[in-house]
């Protein structure tokens, strides 16, 4: 009977010490949660972050770059057809920062794109002088597409950035194969155009005497010659006259072609778009993080300018968390705007058009 008892005591005790232990909880999270986010936020701040075409000019410079800005704890996969990408990886591997590399060869997508939090996509062949879009789309489209493919099948919820050209129909291509597979969130997929507000703010910080770390410029449209619309009316701390803005907006829209001709038939920006790219990728990352950051993306837009339209974006947790107004015009730019949307509605129509 006394053991009885004793049985009954303290599975009653227990059961008390449970229940004030789960209040305990529950209050405890009631009033501080909010400040314990920021620890959560930090473990997933260690993220998986896939290179699809890392072996490349621009893969080389824009893994190079996320080995030593990514989050302490992250992982960096990796994956090009080419057989030197394992080389690629053992050579970033002996930069002392801790971030984790991996290189994938032409069998292993799988494996590179499983658990990916992030893929960036530079996979694709170069334009080079003389070059057309139509040469570049017929070869990158079928690219971009196997490595959608991909995606569908390896991590369906991560927040894809394409650097592929060209852009303007390269992200409807693979919007439209997560839409076939029924796996397609818009808010996951960016076109990067960060190279055109990096090659903005580095023209007008000469142009003007300008500290270039102190240079904002949106940039708005598409990612090719016109379609890419610097919108210089709204430079804080700088105006423009009407000369300058004639001449510097095709220097922004054209700054690709100036490399290309630079290079010589060796190809076309890797360093920069490298840059670029790392830096979009770190907007990625500290929205993920739960941090409120605004940058600009070429992104699926309803009832807008077009299908697709690069914005200022506001990124969070699930990649674009609202799609921002780009604000007033100027009379060039409303022009220039207009002018341009049929070339852009065009290139991507082209894309959507690949995959019907
Ligand atoms: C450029 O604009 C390669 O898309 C790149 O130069």
């Amino acid at each position: 009977m006394l053991k009885i008892e004793i049985i009954y005591n303290y599975s009653r005790n227990f059961a008390y010490y449970l229940l004030d232990l789960i209040v305990f909880v529950r209050d405890f999270l009631y009033l501080y949660g909010q400040n314990l986010l920021p620890i959560f936020y930090y473990w997933r701040i260690q993220m998986k972050v896939a290179v699809l075409g890392a072996a490349g000019g621009i893969g080389q410079a824009l893994s190079l770059l996320l080995k030593t800005q990514l989050p302490a704890g992250s992982e960096l996969s990796l994956y090009d057809v080419a057989p030197v990408v394992p080389g690629v990886a053992v050579d970033l591997s002996h930069i002392p920062t801790d971030v984790k590399v991996a290189g994938f060869g032409a069998d292993s997508l799988g494996d590179a794109l499983t658990g990916a939090d992030i893929v960036l996509i530079p996979a694709g062949m170069p334009r080079k002088p003389g070059m057309d879009r139509a040469d570049l789309f017929a070869v990158n489209a079928g690219i971009i597409k196997t490595l959608a493919e991909g995606i569908v099948a390896n991590c369906p919820k991560a927040l894809v950035g394409i650097i592929t050209n060209p852009v303007n129909g390269t992200v409807p291509i693979v919007a439209e194969v997560f839409k076939k597979a029924g796996t397609y969130d818009a808010s996951r997929v960016f076109g990067i155009t960060t190279l055109d507000v990096i090659r903005s703010e580095a023209f007008i910080a000469e142009l003007k005497g300008l500290n270039v770390a102190d240079v904002k410029i949106p940039v708005i449209g598409g990612h090719s010659g016109t379609t890419i619309l610097p919108l210089l009316s709204q430079v804080e701390g700088a105006t423009f006259t009407d000369e300058e803005v004639a001449t510097l907006t095709p220097r922004i829209q054209n700054a690709g072609t100036e490399v290309v001709n630079a290079k010589a038939g060796g190809g076309s920006a890797t360093l920069s778009m490298g840059a670029a790219a790392a830096r979009f990728c770190m907007s990625l990352v500290k929205g993920l993080q739960g941090e409120d950051v605004v940058d600009y993306a070429y992104v699926a837009v309803e009832n807008g300018d077009a299908p697709y339209f690069a914005h200022p974006v506001r990124l969070g947790k699930n990649g674009v968390e609202e799609i921002l107004s780009y604000g007033e015009l100027s009379a060039f730019e409303e022009k220039a705007k207009n002018d341009m949307l049929a070339t852009l509605k065009s290139d991507i129509q082209e894309g959507v058009d690949f995959m019907a």
